[in-house]
Protein backbone atom coordinates (compact mmCIF):
# COMPACT_ATOMS: atom_id res chain seq x y z
CA UNK A 1 0.00 0.00 0.00
CA UNK A 2 1.43 3.39 -0.96
CA UNK A 3 1.39 6.13 1.26
CA UNK A 4 -0.84 8.79 1.59
CA UNK A 5 -0.25 12.11 -0.01
CA UNK A 6 0.08 13.71 3.55
CA UNK A 7 2.72 10.92 4.97
CA UNK A 8 4.60 12.29 1.86
CA UNK A 9 4.06 15.57 3.03
CA UNK A 10 5.13 15.32 6.11
CA UNK A 11 8.44 13.22 5.21
CA UNK A 12 9.36 15.39 2.52
CA UNK A 13 9.17 18.30 5.21
CA UNK A 14 10.89 16.54 7.56
CA UNK A 15 13.74 15.68 5.57
CA UNK A 16 14.13 19.46 4.41
CA UNK A 17 13.97 20.77 7.84
CA UNK A 18 17.07 18.58 9.06
CA UNK A 19 19.33 20.26 6.39
CA UNK A 20 21.15 23.42 6.42
CA UNK A 21 18.55 25.83 4.23
CA UNK A 22 15.39 23.48 4.01
CA UNK A 23 13.35 25.80 5.93
CA UNK A 24 13.29 27.89 2.70
CA UNK A 25 11.62 24.66 1.19
CA UNK A 26 8.72 24.39 3.09
CA UNK A 27 6.68 27.20 1.29
CA UNK A 28 6.84 25.79 -1.36
CA UNK A 29 6.16 22.01 -0.27
CA UNK A 30 3.17 22.79 1.59
CA UNK A 31 1.77 24.86 -1.75
CA UNK A 32 2.19 22.18 -4.11
CA UNK A 33 0.24 19.80 -1.76
CA UNK A 34 -2.18 22.21 -1.30
CA UNK A 35 -2.98 22.55 -5.45
CA UNK A 36 -2.45 18.78 -5.57
CA UNK A 37 -3.72 16.63 -3.17
CA UNK A 38 -7.16 16.56 -1.09
CA UNK A 39 -6.31 13.32 1.46
CA UNK A 40 -6.72 16.27 4.23
CA UNK A 41 -10.28 16.04 3.72
CA UNK A 42 -10.54 12.95 5.41
CA UNK A 43 -9.38 14.53 8.98
CA UNK A 44 -11.31 18.13 8.26
CA UNK A 45 -13.92 18.29 10.97
CA UNK A 46 -15.83 21.18 11.60
CA UNK A 47 -17.55 22.48 15.28
CA UNK A 48 -19.98 24.99 16.13
CA UNK A 49 -17.89 27.23 18.31
CA UNK A 50 -14.46 27.85 17.51
CA UNK A 51 -12.10 26.75 14.35
CA UNK A 52 -10.51 22.90 15.20
CA UNK A 53 -7.21 21.81 14.99
CA UNK A 54 -6.23 18.41 13.66
CA UNK A 55 -2.91 16.88 13.70
CA UNK A 56 -1.18 15.34 11.15
CA UNK A 57 1.96 14.74 11.66
CA UNK A 58 4.41 15.47 14.32
CA UNK A 59 8.34 14.93 14.85
CA UNK A 60 10.63 16.99 17.36
CA UNK A 61 11.32 19.02 14.77
CA UNK A 62 7.91 20.30 13.85
CA UNK A 63 3.76 19.34 13.64
CA UNK A 64 1.84 19.23 10.52
CA UNK A 65 -1.39 20.51 11.45
CA UNK A 66 -5.28 20.96 9.68
CA UNK A 67 -7.27 23.74 10.59
CA UNK A 68 -10.96 24.02 9.77
CA UNK A 69 -12.71 26.95 9.99
CA UNK A 70 -16.76 27.60 10.29
CA UNK A 71 -17.86 30.58 8.24
CA UNK A 72 -16.88 33.62 10.38
CA UNK A 73 -14.71 32.05 12.62
CA UNK A 74 -11.23 34.28 13.42
CA UNK A 75 -7.99 33.49 15.91
CA UNK A 76 -7.64 35.92 18.38
CA UNK A 77 -4.38 38.01 18.22
CA UNK A 78 -1.22 35.61 18.87
CA UNK A 79 2.24 34.69 18.54
CA UNK A 80 4.14 31.63 17.96
CA UNK A 81 6.09 30.54 21.06
CA UNK A 82 9.49 31.56 19.35
CA UNK A 83 8.93 28.83 16.22
CA UNK A 84 8.55 29.62 12.63
CA UNK A 85 4.94 29.16 11.21
CA UNK A 86 4.23 28.61 7.36
CA UNK A 87 0.12 27.74 6.28
CA UNK A 88 -1.70 27.22 3.21
CA UNK A 89 -5.09 27.49 2.60
CA UNK A 90 -6.46 24.16 0.97
CA UNK A 91 -9.98 25.31 0.72
CA UNK A 92 -12.17 28.36 0.99
CA UNK A 93 -11.17 32.31 1.45
CA UNK A 94 -8.79 33.12 4.65
CA UNK A 95 -7.31 36.26 5.19
CA UNK A 96 -4.02 37.06 7.71
CA UNK A 97 -4.35 40.43 9.20
CA UNK A 98 -0.71 41.01 10.31
CA UNK A 99 0.00 43.09 13.11
CA UNK A 100 3.61 45.03 14.92
CA UNK A 101 4.16 45.96 18.57
CA UNK A 102 5.72 49.19 18.36
CA UNK A 103 8.65 49.84 20.96
CA UNK A 104 6.07 51.13 23.70
CA UNK A 105 4.80 47.59 23.29
CA UNK A 106 1.18 48.88 21.23
CA UNK A 107 0.05 46.56 18.56
CA UNK A 108 -0.90 48.06 14.83
CA UNK A 109 -1.96 46.06 12.17
CA UNK A 110 0.37 46.46 9.41
CA UNK A 111 -1.36 44.59 6.47
CA UNK A 112 -3.35 42.02 5.29
CA UNK A 113 -2.86 39.01 3.62
CA UNK A 114 -5.59 36.94 1.39
CA UNK A 115 -4.04 33.32 1.64
CA UNK A 116 -3.79 32.00 -1.79
CA UNK A 117 -3.46 27.98 -2.80
CA UNK A 118 -0.28 29.51 -4.91
CA UNK A 119 0.63 31.32 -2.25
CA UNK A 120 1.67 30.49 1.39
CA UNK A 121 2.34 33.10 4.59
CA UNK A 122 4.88 32.39 7.07
CA UNK A 123 5.36 34.25 10.20
CA UNK A 124 7.88 33.98 13.30
CA UNK A 125 7.80 36.42 16.20
CA UNK A 126 10.59 38.34 14.43
CA UNK A 127 7.68 39.26 12.07
CA UNK A 128 4.76 40.08 13.74
CA UNK A 129 1.60 38.72 15.50
CA UNK A 130 -1.27 37.79 13.59
CA UNK A 131 -4.70 36.83 13.47
CA UNK A 132 -6.55 34.84 10.93
CA UNK A 133 -9.85 35.23 10.06
CA UNK A 134 -12.41 33.29 7.73
CA UNK A 135 -14.84 34.37 5.42
CA UNK A 136 -17.90 35.20 6.91
CA UNK A 137 -19.98 33.36 3.80
CA UNK A 138 -17.94 29.35 3.59
CA UNK A 139 -16.02 27.46 5.58
CA UNK A 140 -12.27 26.92 5.14
CA UNK A 141 -9.70 24.95 5.46
CA UNK A 142 -5.87 25.87 6.38
CA UNK A 143 -2.64 23.86 6.41
CA UNK A 144 0.05 25.15 9.29
CA UNK A 145 3.40 24.00 9.77
CA UNK A 146 5.37 24.63 13.19
CA UNK A 147 8.77 24.38 13.49
CA UNK A 148 9.31 23.37 16.19
CA UNK A 149 5.68 22.13 17.45
CA UNK A 150 4.29 24.81 19.46
CA UNK A 151 2.90 23.67 22.86
CA UNK A 152 1.30 27.42 23.73
CA UNK A 153 1.24 30.69 22.85
CA UNK A 154 0.76 34.16 23.60
CA UNK A 155 -2.76 36.00 22.97
CA UNK A 156 -2.55 39.88 22.99
CA UNK A 157 -5.42 42.41 23.38
CA UNK A 158 -5.43 44.22 20.35
CA UNK A 159 -5.86 47.55 21.81
CA UNK A 160 -3.40 47.87 24.43
CA UNK A 161 -0.74 45.20 22.92
CA UNK A 162 -0.66 43.57 26.33
CA UNK A 163 -0.45 39.74 26.76
CA UNK A 164 -3.71 38.41 28.08
CA UNK A 165 -2.88 34.90 28.77
CA UNK A 166 -0.59 31.91 27.67
CA UNK A 167 -2.90 29.75 26.15
CA UNK A 168 -2.02 26.06 26.01
CA UNK A 169 -2.93 24.43 22.34
CA UNK A 170 -4.59 21.27 22.02
CA UNK A 171 -5.49 18.98 18.90
CA UNK A 172 -9.11 18.64 18.25
CA UNK A 173 -8.21 15.17 16.85
CA UNK A 174 -4.60 13.67 16.29
CA UNK A 175 -4.73 11.23 13.33
CA UNK A 176 -7.61 10.97 12.55
CA UNK A 177 -8.88 9.76 16.53
CA UNK A 178 -10.70 11.25 18.88
CA UNK A 179 -12.55 14.72 19.11
CA UNK A 180 -16.39 13.94 20.44
CA UNK A 181 -17.11 17.41 20.61
CA UNK A 182 -16.44 17.64 17.16
CA UNK A 183 -18.12 17.22 13.89
CA UNK A 184 -17.58 16.69 10.19
CA UNK A 185 -20.89 18.51 9.50
CA UNK A 186 -21.38 21.40 11.55
CA UNK A 187 -23.04 24.32 11.16
CA UNK A 188 -21.59 27.68 10.33
CA UNK A 189 -21.18 29.74 13.88
CA UNK A 190 -19.45 32.42 15.43
CA UNK A 191 -15.79 32.17 17.32
CA UNK A 192 -12.76 33.13 19.10
CA UNK A 193 -9.78 30.47 19.56
CA UNK A 194 -6.02 31.26 18.36
CA UNK A 195 -4.46 29.53 15.36
FE1 LIG B 1 -0.80 31.78 13.87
Amino acid sequence: MSSSSIDQLASTIGRELERPGGQAAIAGIIAEYARQADDWRAHAHFAEVGYTRHLLARTERFELLLLCWNAGLASDLHDHSGQSCWMTLLDGQIAEDRFRRDAAGSVQKVGTLDLDLAVPAFIDDGLGLHVIRNSPHHRSASLHVYARPVESCGIYCRDTGQVLEERSLRYDTVRGDGAPDVESAGEPGGGDPQS
